[in-house]
């Protein structure tokens, strides 16, 4: 037995000798070479082309802020080369090559994002190494999705720019590419619409826990700034305007929109049956749109049965009814959605849903289904079958406002099942469609930290690290690179990068190191289950 345990302590030492670099997601292909690379202040950096010039400036920056090290620019014969290829209009934008030898590292792509994402894995190694010594290897990879995305709902809690920031660092720090920003819900509406201003000042006023605080939320000019800051990563926004439902707060502002609610959700909907509430929110979607060049709005969709309850007696919703001949509250909810849908598409927009809106019959080619609902593979069914592109978040396991921990009592679970670190990594999006033509229909993953229970940034890191890192290597790193145990190997000097940066992480490998947080307890009003 002690043979067999010492033979096991063995070859765990080997495997995770081979972890490459530390690197998290695991790349495609690493190949280890001979000697190492010693980065210090005496290295030096090029650019071929000055589409770069702002990622060895990124690469400087990080180096600078996290090891003390400046490293200068140098025209020419520089110790670390950016070098955009001439490529085929067609190649993946997230490919990228990485060598590393004694005395030269050399990163290579066709697009400058793939430069990025080569610089990425070289700051990762850099700042993961003992005394700065990175082995020299030789890395070629790529991302097997595309969408690798992150929500964060800033309705229920608001956080700020600056730890917006922060979130869009660590995003491209694991080369995260999509940020799904849930700007409007119940408790508050974050956004400023200078043609309806009341939208921010009294939409923006409180929040899940205290109705009461000071309106809360981004002028448009924190919007371009971060907006700016994300392209800078490689990383685009994606605003929600959620409707026709959690327009809780709009309706504070705006009441002569408001189509009412229900016990539990009051003035829980916007009013499809006035003419004025779509040119109202067409003209909250045009300035939208501009601030956000990504081109898609998420346009919700969600849970309208929650608080739709007065649209049974409302008058102009009866008469909606009649005129268009609509059977049902569901029918009313979809012919809302299709005309909203259409506003977005005349602004050369596409429309993102949630699952609940599989049925509307918009049209595929502009639009993108959100399946959340674990509980209803059926939902995800049917939008592939409708050969709608999707996003994978189910609440199992990519909601992060569920639980990582059994012992954790303050956020979500479902039943008993919570989402630890390892659920959120095996995570396999291939496993959902063996149809090959239905497959490049799945454009990638997104995990959601919804913020009932996230009362300010320590709660926020809780639940976000190290998740975040196991929800890139599932959206990044081909099934055939995937193993837990050399991720949890590089995942240790990660955990020390967390601490360094003053984050409140969970650390899974000692999980009493930091323990979890009370939070104020109210009973939810929208408690997503
Ligand atoms: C959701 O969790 N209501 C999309």
């Amino acid at each position: 037995m002690k043979l067999l345990v010492l033979a096991l302590s063995l070859f765990t030492t080997v495997v995770f000798a081979q972890a490459p670099g530390n690197v998290i997601p695991m790349p495609d292909k690493y190949v280890k070479g001979e000697g190492i690379f010693v980065l210090n202040s005496n290295s030096t950096i090029s650019y071929n082309n000055n589409q770069l010039k702002t990622i060895a400036y990124y690469f400087q920056n990080e180096l600078l802020s996290q090891k003390g090290i400046t490293i200068q620019q140098q025209a020419k014969g520089a110790s670390i080369a950016l070098v955009l290829k001439p490529g085929t209009k067609n190649a993946d934008s997230s490919a990228y090559q990485l060598s590393v030898k004694p005395n030269q590292v050399t990163i290579s792509a066709s697009h400058p994002n793939g430069v990025f994402y080569g610089v990425i894995s070289l700051l990762q190694m850099a700042l993961t190494a003992k005394n700065n010594q990175i082995e020299a290897a030789e890395i070629t990879d790529a991302a097997a999705y595309g969408w690798r995305g992150l929500m964060l709902d800033e309705s229920r809690h608001f956080f700020g720019k600056q730890k917006v920031k922060s979130i869009l660092n660590w995003m491209a720090f694991y080369k995260l590419n999509t940020f799904h920003w849930h700007l409007t819900d119940e408790p508050g509406w974050r956004l400023e619409i200078k043609k309806y201003p009341n939208l921010a000042l009294i939409g923006g006023i409180g929040d899940f826990l205290n109705p009461g605080l000071p309106a809360q939320f981004y002028t448009q000019a924190d919007i371009k700034e971060i907006v700016a800051y994300a392209a800078e990563r490689y990383i685009k926004v994606i605003p929600e305007i959620d409707m026709p439902g959690h327009a809780t707060a709009a309706n504070k502002a705006y009441p002569e929109y408001s189509g009412g609610g229900s016990a539990g959700h009051p003035e829980f909907t916007f009013n499809p049956g006035l003419e004025k509430t779509y040119s109202y929110l067409t003209d909250i979607l045009k300035e939208t749109n501009v601030l956000f060049p990504a081109g898609m709005i998420h346009l919700g969709g969600d849970e309208v049965s929650y608080g739709n309850e007065k649209w049974k007696s409302n008058p102009d919703i009866l008469k909606l009814r009649e005129q268009k001949n609509l059977k049902n509250d569901i029918e009313v909810e979809q012919y809302f959605m299709k005309r909203m849908a259409d506003s977005l598409y005349n602004l050369r927009a596409k429309a993102i849903f949630w699952d609940e809106m599989v049925d509307v019959g918009v049209p595929r080619e502009k639009t993108i289904i959100f399946w959340w609902r674990h509980d209803k593979p059926g939902q995800l069914r049917s939008a592939l079958n409708k050969g709608y592109q999707t996003v994978l978040c189910p609440r199992l396991p990519l909601y992060f406002d569920f639980v990582q921990d059994s012992t954790h009592q303050y956020g979500r679970k479902w039943n008993k099942l919570y989402n630890p670190v390892e659920q959120v990594y095996q995570f396999d999006a291939r496993s959902f469609s063996k149809d090959a033509k239905e497959q490049p229909l799945i454009l990638g993953i997104q995990a959601d930290l919804w913020t009932e229970t996230v009362d300010g940034d320590a709660r926020l890191d809780y639940l976000l690290f190290p998740r975040i890192a196991a929800l890139a290597e599932a959206a990044w790193t081909k099934n055939n690179r995937k193993d837990f145990a050399a991720f949890s190997n590089s995942l240790k000097p990660h955990l020390t990068l967390y601490g360094q940066a003053g984050l409140y992480y969970y650390n899974p490998l000692k999980p009493l190191q930091n323990p979890e947080l009370p939070v104020k307890r109210k009973k939810p009003l929208n408690y997503k289950d």
